[in-house]
């Protein structure tokens, strides 16, 4: 038996209100199919829409399938057939669908109809979505496709088993060098997928090592061949994350030289070899030349020169390179307080704008540094014309709470996808570029890291899940608000019976400005113990070493990234909002400290001094915890006791680590500006 937390968001539970299943038994009695028996997809479409009437009613529906167009009808089918009919004559794109039902009580029908069976996938779990919420089912006119073509997660699972940031257990596809092929939890977790519209994943880490080097050989391809299977049941596309010096690594060349015809041709033999065997296979993913992985650097060679080597070995097959373009300034001393780390993706990438070949896609974090809690937009982010672009969130909660923190991310990604960067005018937001109509780029999208594990209930924190459903529904529909997310997947979680609903998506919805209240302010960012990424370190993180990280001392705190008198970062960005950033009366409150350099009596917009707003903050971040702490209380009777305990005790760990912080921040603070709580509050 599953557990309540595996199940996640498809719940197997029954309505406890039998009423609704008598309302609806006249409906989902009948399940009639059709679909091209040639697709695995069009299978899987038809056995979730079973299974799931019978999980949530009883009903054990009759079902037909026939071969022909993408198409299902539940209830009524002789009534549904000028529908159908109709809807027959439409052209919808490949991931598109529409669902319509009757008006009336009398012999009700509902009819799905998709741009292919995968679009018939999308619009059978959107249907359960609209069983699981409680949702009015007559009446039905909904047409859907998605926004960005490709909606993508990222594993940064290695081959020992281990999950880079990860923080939920081990990975689900690999242990000691082995591909876990047996157990069903790969393909559960691409039903989950799925069911919010992913269709692409990249099943191992960006820092590829030994071991994962050799997933492009013969010891593996037979096994990654059976896990592209079993995505692609689910219309999911698999793509490996490769090491650029692959050829050398595994021994067959002595250069990864990317303009050496050897090596050329040993990635156009390789990619042969892996489409012989997987014959959908999306592509590579490359981190290169960051962090100490190798790139083309090593040979005077840039980026483009990189990327488009592994394109030409692709082109063939219609694959896709994936070029990340998280570097650092790898040219430059580190230790060069000019230096500044946010600038170096702009630096080195926008002057290849053109260079790259159409297979190939830029992927971009979200903010120019690291997935912190706050940070602008990337300025490279729209800034190549000529090049496509995606955009990278990260759905583990590296800087963001570790899964021990409740901290839903949705929220964030919002408003980076709502950033408009006016690079044609206003109008030219994040969310357009993404899904390529802004600059009609030939493949586009976001990319997530997954923060899933072999933790039973998949994310450690049972509220982390929200996270990974909701980076599927926005990269679907960046339209969808955060409220209509949370509330979505609380109800589909806890049932839209009771209370829990309701409050989880409250908490939900507070979730990121709390954990941003207690955590580094202002957007100056870092702060936290050192490689681990959680818990509060002033000075801690890694790098801040070399002291570029908040610049702190007893006048003031802040990273001047200015034009006029600091690193000249500002002047990435398209004129309106470089002069927003650059003067410190327009700099948005939530980013002053990322932009500037300021005494900590500077006046805010709030009105508060950045000192007051950080022992404020503070001392308000442990309070909201400890309120929810309370709340989570009350619920106590309403919930299985599985979730409720593991959801207790994590509020617990929150509520400490929320603590902590307010005490060694507040503290630090007061030490370095010798200014006391406005409030007369206790600085601990
Ligand atoms: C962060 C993270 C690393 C990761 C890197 C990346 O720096 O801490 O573990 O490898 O991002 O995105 O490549």
């Amino acid at each position: 038996m599953k557990s309540r937390g595996y199940q996640a968001w498809l719940t197997e539970e029954r309505w406890k209100n039998t009423a609704r299943i008598e309302t609806v038994r006249p409906l989902l009695g009948v399940v009639s199919a059709s679909v091209n028996p040639e697709q695995a997809v069009g299978a899987a479409a038809i056995e979730e829409m079973v299974n799931g009437i019978t999980s949530f009613t009883g009903i054990h529906p009759d079902v037909t399938v026939t071969s022909g167009p993408a198409l299902m009808v539940i209830g009524a089918k002789e009534k549904a057939e000028s529908v159908v009919q109709e809807l027959n004559m439409y052209t919808l794109k490949e991931e598109g669908y529409v669902i319509r039902s009757s008006r009336g009580q009398s012999s009700p029908f509902v009819v799905l109809f998709g741009g292919s069976e995968k679009g018939l996938l999308y619009a059978v779990f959107h249907f359960l979505r609209l069983l699981g919420t409680e949702a009015e089912l007559e009446n039905l006119n909904i047409a859907q496709t998605p926004r960005n073509a490709l909606r993508m997660i990222n594993q940064w699972d290695n081959m020992d088993g281990s999950v880079e940031r990860g923080y939920s257990g081990g990975s689900i596809f690999y242990r000691e060098n082995r591909v876990l092929l047996e157990s069903s939890r790969i393909r559960d977790y691409a039903r989950l997928l799925a069911s919010v519209g992913i269709n692409a994943i990249a099943v191992n880490n960006v820092n590829v090592h030994h071991e994962e080097t050799r997933l492009i050989t013969d010891a593996y391809l037979p096994d990654v061949a059976k896990l592209a299977d079993l995505f692609g049941r689910y219309g999911i596309r698999l793509f490996l994350s490769v090491n650029y010096a692959a050829p050398m690594e595994l021994g067959d060349l002595s250069t990864a030289d990317p303009l050496d015809e050897g090596v050329q041709q040993w990635w156009r033999d390789k990619a042969s070899e892996i489409y012989r065997r997987i014959p959908d296979f999306g592509g590579f993913l490359v981190k290169a030349d960051s962090e100490n992985r190798p790139g083309p650097f090593t040979y005077g060679r840039d980026h483009a020169d990189g990327a488009n080597m592994l394109a030409d070995a692709l082109a063939h097959w219609g694959g896709l390179v994936l070029w990340r373009c998280f570097v650092y300034d790898c040219h430059q001393d580190w230790r060069d307080r000019q230096m500044d780390r946010a600038r170096a993706a702009y630096d080195h990438f926008r002057p290849l704008d053109g260079r790259f070949r159409d297979n190939v896609i830029l992927q971009i974090k979200n903010g120019p540094m690291d997935f912190q809690v706050r940070e602008p937009v990337s300025p490279l982010f729209g800034a190549m014309e000529h090049t496509n672009q995606m955009m990278e969130f990260q759905i583990a909660q590296e800087y963001t709470g570790q899964q021990r923190d409740v901290c839903f991310l949705v929220s964030q990604w919002k408003q980076a996808m709502d950033f408009d960067t006016c690079l044609k005018g206003p109008g030219s937001t994040v969310k357009r570029i993404a899904s390529g109509e802004l600059h009609s780029y030939r493949y586009s999208g976001v990319t997530g890291v997954s923060n899933i594990g072999d933790d039973d209930n998949w994310t450690g924190h049972p509220l982390a899940q929200a996270n990974l459903y909701g980076f599927g529904r926005l990269a679907w529909d960046p339209d969808l608000t955060a409220e209509e997310i949370a509330s979505e997947w609380s109800k589909l979680t806890f049932t839209s019976e009771g209370r829990v609903a309701a409050m989880v998506t409250e908490l939900l919805l507070e979730s990121y400005s709390v954990y941003e209240s207690y955590t580094a302010p202002l957007g100056v960012g870092w702060m936290v113990q050192p490689h681990y990424h959680y818990a509060v370190d002033v000075d801690g993180y890694e790098y801040s070493k070399w002291g570029t990280y908040h610049f702190a001392d007893c006048y003031g705190i802040g990273v001047d990234r200015t034009i006029s008198t600091g690193t000249g970062y500002t002047s990435q960005y398209a004129p309106v909002n470089r002069e927003r950033y650059e003067s410190l009366e327009k700099c948005p409150d939530e980013l002053v400290l990322f932009f500037h350099h300021v005494p900590y009596t500077h006046v805010l917009h709030s009105g508060k001094t950045v000192i007051q707003h950080i022992y404020d903050t503070h001392f308000e971040g442990v309070e909201r915890v400890e309120a929810w702490v309370h709340r989570w209380q009350e619920l106590k009777n309403e919930v299985d006791s599985e979730r409720y305990e593991q959801i207790a005790e994590r509020l617990g760990w929150q509520e400490n680590n929320a603590k902590q912080w307010r005490d060694v921040i507040n503290t630090y603070f007061y030490r370095k500006s010798g200014i006391s709580d406005a409030r007369g509050r206790r600085i601990y």
